[in-house]
């Protein structure tokens, strides 16, 4: 695993874009693997920017999303679909028809996962993966466990992690519980991995990227991919 420090949060989305930016170039129909939180939000802006200054098309461009929250609907300002749409796709020309989530809302949720799959398996998997990670190890909400998940699935949140996420609700009594997530597997299977961190998640990092191989955190799998590399902030 490939570990690039930089100095702050305009560098790391620099780095980033640059690398998205390049394999779009290289790969019109590219499908990229999207995270939300805070850590990609510079990738994001620098992503815009590129757009607007008309290097980058998007239009060819499919988007698969790591998770959801259950229960949350696509217009409920903490879901997020609403993240993307705010943070990205609202910028830039990505087709709607092209950009995908797992359903929150879905009636039933087992269901939806089924169908995120059959989607990743159509899509050919995912080309380049970009992600966050959490404070215990988690990739997109695969959560510390006995076993690395698989394929899509609904997934508990750790106390810990409603915790964290509460920061972004108004209140916090009415963060979800349970979310649909991506597996482990399809997150390994991306050609390209990146996972970018800011400061604060400096020391998961490095029990990620130098510690044992565990599901107990869920990004040390990532030491297993052929092409991944974790961009940092160390200012
Ligand atoms: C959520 C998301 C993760 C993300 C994590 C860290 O739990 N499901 O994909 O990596 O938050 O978020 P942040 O970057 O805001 O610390």
């Amino acid at each position: 695993m490939k570990l690039i420090k930089v100095k702050n949060k305009k560098e790391l989305g620099e780095r980033a874009g640059a690398i998205v930016a390049e394999a779009v170039k290289a790969m019109p129909y590219i499908v990229l693997g999207l995270p939300t939180g805070s850590s990609p939000m510079p990738v994001y802006e620098d992503l815009i920017l590129r757009y607007q200054k008309g290097d980058i098309d998007f239009s060819r461009v499919s988007t698969i999303n790591l998770d959801e929250y259950i229960g949350l609907p696509a217009t409920h300002t903490q879901s997020y679909h609403y993240y993307m749409d705010e943070t990205f796709f609202s910028h830039v020309n990505t087709d709607p028809a092209r950009t995908h989530l797992p359903d929150g809302a879905a009636e039933d949720p087992e269901a939806e996962c089924k169908k995120y799959d059959e989607l990743i398996d159509k899509l050919g998997g995912v080309d380049l993966q970009l992600l966050g990670i959490g404070y215990n190890g988690h990739i997109g909400f695969n959560e510390p466990s006995d076993s690395f998940s698989k394929r899509t699935s609904v997934v508990r949140l750790t106390e810990d992690t409603v915790k964290a996420n509460s920061r972004f609700f108004d209140d916090a009594a009415g963060v979800p519980e349970y979310a649909i997530s991506m597996g482990i597997r399809d997150i390994m299977l991306a050609r390209k991995i990146i996972l970018v961190a800011g400061e604060e998640k400096k020391d998961i990092v490095d029990i990620a990227v130098n510690g044992d191989i565990t599901p107990r955190v869920p990004a040390s799998a990532l030491q297993l991919h052929r092409d991944a590399t974790v961009i940092l902030i160390q200012g």
